[in-house]
């Protein structure tokens, strides 16, 4: 059996002008079904670039990712939509909510558009929410909203769970 995720000899590099900045130089690994991993590394060390990748937001300058037997970099835009719709599931660095939506409608919007979604209110409960279900993201502190947004992407149920700095707040 295949890895789920193969990250095979991946590279980004940002071309800002004259200057190019190597975020990834040659990175591989691979993660099997199932397994729990954290990618640890100084600020600035590219880890936030490896779940972009991985969750089809930005492309390789060069290398190959396949999820699930899906070459990641071979995808056509559609594609890549049809992936990071269904498929992932992401919790950002910097939460990205919906701002003029409440915590349980930010919630649903994501259970919209899945097949298989988990039950909303189900997924707001475990991240100990219920009570404030009604409020808006400015009416929450940093790390509710942060819990939003794990809660966002679990409703999902997605194949692959992508958290950036999921504890930082
Ligand atoms: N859009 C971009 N344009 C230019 N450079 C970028 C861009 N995104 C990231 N970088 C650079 O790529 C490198 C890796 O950035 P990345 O965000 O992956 O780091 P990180 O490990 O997630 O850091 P942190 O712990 O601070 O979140 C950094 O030097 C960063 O400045
Ligand atoms: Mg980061």
């Amino acid at each position: 059996m295949s890895d789920f995720i193969e990250f095979e000899n991946v590279s980004k590099t940002y071309e800002m002008g004259e200057v190019a900045i190597h975020a990834l130089d040659d990175v591989s690994f691979s993660i099997e079904e199932g397994e729990f991993v954290v990618i640890l590394g100084a600020s600035g060390a590219g880890k936030s670039t490896i779940l972009n990748l991985l969750g089809g937001m930005d492309t390789a300058t060069s290398g190959k990712i396949v999820v699930d037997g899906k070459n990641i970099e071979s995808c056509n835009d559609r594609e890549l939509t049809l992936y990071r719709r269904s498929d992932v599931g992401f919790v950002f660095q910097f939460y990205n909510l919906v701002q003029n939506l409440t915590l349980r409608e930010n919630v649903e919007l994501a259970a919209q558009i899945v097949k298989d979604p988990l039950d909303i209110d189900e997924a707001i409960a475990a991240v100990g929410l219920s009570d404030r279900a009604s409020n808006f993201p400015s009416q929450l502190s940093g790390g509710e909203q942060q819990r939003v947004a794990i809660a966002r992407a679990l409703v999902k149920n997605p194949k692959l769970l992508l958290c950036d700095e999921p504890t930082g707040a």
